[in-house]
């Protein structure tokens, strides 16, 4: 990935519901790469950790930014046992860790998730279906477990053409 990606702007969704998350609390940016949205969230005053297995990709973690160099896939959940006010995913699946990304939220805590769909084919990639949610299935995966408080399954012209689905949703309880 560009270095110029950590110059990038947050994804919209992640901006539109940042004023959800308990001021002052931790966030988690899973697969943070470039560091867009960790350098966001710390930019709003959140304790962010930041996780990627390549940490490379973001030299210059700001302050407030904990930058953690773990591969998810091959390796243990490097955050067992910690619960975080809001966990961000923006552009990665690997659908082992959703229950796990469930559980490490606090109460009050909110998931705020936007990634590639079925249909994102047409567009390019992803175009593996490993990478690719199925209909409805983010909602799936909070279902009894956190509240949703937004959804969306659509085609977006921006960044580029794009099949994704972006959820937020928030676990019951805190202040
Ligand atoms: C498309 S980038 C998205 C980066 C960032 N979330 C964003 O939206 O700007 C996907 C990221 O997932 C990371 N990644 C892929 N497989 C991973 C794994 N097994 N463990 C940790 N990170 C992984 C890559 O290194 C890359 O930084």
């Amino acid at each position: 990935m560009p270095s110029h990606l950590a110059e990038s702007p947050p994804s919209p969704w992640v901006a539109r519901w940042a004023s959800l998350i308990r001021p002052g609390g931790e966030a988690l940016d899973v697969a943070c790469g470039a560091g867009r949205h960790a350098r966001f969230l710390a930019a709003q005053g959140f304790e962010v950790f930041a996780v990627d297995r390549d940490p490379g990709l973001f030299p210059d973690p700001p302050r407030g930014v904990t930058l953690v160099g773990a591969d998810l896939e091959a390796g243990p959940w490097p955050f067992d046992g910690r619960r975080f006010d809001a966990i961000v995913v923006a552009n990665y699946l690997h659908r082992p860790l959703l229950p796990i990304l469930v559980d490490s939220l606090e109460p009050g805590g909110v998931l705020v998730y936007e990634t590639f769909a079925r249909g994102n084919e047409r567009f390019g990639k992803p175009s593996n279906p490993d990478f690719l949610l199925a209909p409805g299935e983010l909602l799936e995966a909070v279902r009894g477990k956190l509240r949703v408080v937004a959804y969306e399954d659509l085609v977006v012209a921006s960044p580029r053409p794009a099949a994704i689905q972006r959820l937020c949703a928030r676990r019951e309880g805190g202040g």
